[in-house]
């Protein structure tokens, strides 16, 4: 499997997320990608948008280049993550979709369920999200857009 070298991940789960993030960081190690794991650490009630701001912070200061959110559903960690300037959050539940937010979205942030997909299918979308590349041409313009839209807030 090729998997870019250049890239550091941000992780955070929350409870509904925790077990599903566990998986996934034995999937980084086994495959040698670098992260940062910023928590949870068990499957006790946690609150979501904090450790989405986490990693939505450490790819705004530049130590981590995207980040992966896992909680139930994905959504709330989704919702959460989108709130951050800069960051451009996709809650994927299929393949097709985790290449396409990487080409077309430039997505930084993957956001999972964990009470909503497998750990096989959340490790190929993984896969997937770290190794595409945004394609940018016509894409370049809307995502200049959504800063558009940050900055009017
Ligand atoms: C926690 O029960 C659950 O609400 C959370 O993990 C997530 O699914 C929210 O969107």
């Amino acid at each position: 499997m090729m998997i870019m070298n250049n890239i550091k991940l941000a992780i955070a789960c929350d409870h509904g997320g925790y077990e599903l993030k566990k998986e996934i960081l034995a999937f980084l190690d086994s495959e040698g990608v670098a992260y940062e794991d910023f928590g949870c650490d068990s499957t006790a009630s946690v609150n979501y948008p904090a450790y989405a701001a986490k990693v939505c912070r450490a790819i705004q200061s530049g130590d981590c280049t995207r980040g992966i959110l896992v909680c139930g559903t994905g959504i709330g960690m989704s919702m959460a993550a989108n709130k951050h300037k800069g960051i451009r959050a996709a809650c994927c539940s299929d393949t097709f979709s985790a290449r396409m937010t990487r080409m077309h979205n430039d997505a930084n942030v993957l956001c999972l369920g964990g009470r909503v997909i497998g750990a096989g299918l959340a490790l190929d979308m993984v896969k997937l999200f770290v190794e595409t590349e945004f394609e940018g041409g016509r894409h370049n313009a809307r995502v200049a857009m959504l800063a558009d839209i940050e900055n009017e807030q």
